[in-house]
């Protein structure tokens, strides 16, 4: 029996903790939670039997994997607190951004083994992208520990910590961008022809779901969808041409934007620990 605690139940830990109970990779008996105010914690335990702990300590001493779901500045706070709780054979993850593998290492216990993971809200759907780095101490039984739960919600891929952040624009981040990219289209049409907003966006959204179920084909990919649709000299060829022309110094710059934003998240993060 593993027993898993979650500190931080807010929409991350907690679509966390429904999918793993969903597709029966655990139990809510093995699974204990907390979150700051508790509210958050006692409605998930509500909805799913989990065990709510009234501060990170307590879930912290009972777990063998530790999940770490809070926001990026709040993760040196908390293993503050649980620092001298961790045991040795605690397995600790963190799902923030920012917080990389050194900072865990140097916030806790000495021998603490750490992992990164990034999972996605597509997780919701049971599909979808979890970026896992290793810290140095984790073992074979971790990885296949992990690999289990998060195959259960998705697919996992390991990666090499260096690349994190770039790999999170186009995984984690990238529903809401995708999400913000359609409502553009929609808006254009409604800007130029006047099409009524809900409709606009009903039939991106449809033709979205589409698109997202043909790329679920195993021979199909994005070039497939392209030459399938945008035929030589066609209607659809115009529109793929623009998106060709403008789109790379569009990216190029979202890419700049949100690297950046890590960056001064990472700052801060690395002055709270000289800090304390
Ligand atoms: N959102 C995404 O798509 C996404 C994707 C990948 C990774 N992440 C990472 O996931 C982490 C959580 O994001 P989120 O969207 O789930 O944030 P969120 O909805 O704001 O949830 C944060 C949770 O942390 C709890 N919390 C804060 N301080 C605490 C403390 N001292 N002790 C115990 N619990 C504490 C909050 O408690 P209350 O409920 O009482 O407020 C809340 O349950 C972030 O670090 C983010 O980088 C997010």
């Amino acid at each position: 029996m593993t027993r898993y605690g979650f500190i931080g139940t807010g929409s991350m830990g907690s679509m966390m903790i429904r999918h793993f109970i969903r597709t029966d990779v655990a139990v809510p008996q093995d699974i204990a939670a907390c979150s700051k105010t508790g509210a958050s914690a006692r409605a998930l335990a509500a909805e799913t039997g989990i065990t709510v702990k009234d501060s990170c300590r307590d879930v912290a001493q009972g777990a063998d994997v530790l999940f770490v779901c809070v926001r990026p500045l709040d993760v040196h706070g908390v293993l503050a607190e649980i620092r001298d709780v961790l045991s040795h054979d605690t397995l600790l993850i963190s799902i923030a951004a920012c917080v990389t593998l050194e900072d865990l290492t140097a916030w806790s216990e000495p021998g603490t083994r750490c992992a990164r993971i990034i999972p996605s809200v597509t997780a919701e759907e049971h599909s979808g992208i979890s970026l896992v780095a290793w810290g140095s101490r984790v073992t074979p039984g971790d990885k296949e520990l992990i690999f289990s739960l998060f195959s259960a919600i998705g697919t996992p891929v390991e990666i090499e910590e260096r690349h994190i952040d770039v790999y999170s624009d186009l995984t984690s981040c990238a529903p809401a961008l995708f999400a913000s990219m359609m409502q553009e289209y929609a808006a254009a049409a409604v800007r130029k022809e006047g099409v009524p907003p809900a409709l606009a966006e009903y039939l991106v959204r449809h033709t979205l779901i589409g698109t997202a179920w043909l790329l679920t084909g195993k021979e199909t990919g994005f070039d497939d969808i392209i030459r399938r649709v945008a035929t030589k000299d066609g209607i659809t060829e115009e529109g793929v041409n623009v998106l060709r022309s403008r789109l790379p110094g569009v990216y190029d710059e979202l890419l700049e934007a949100t690297l950046a934003r890590h960056e001064l998240v990472m700052q801060t993060i690395a002055r709270q620990g000289k800090d304390n």
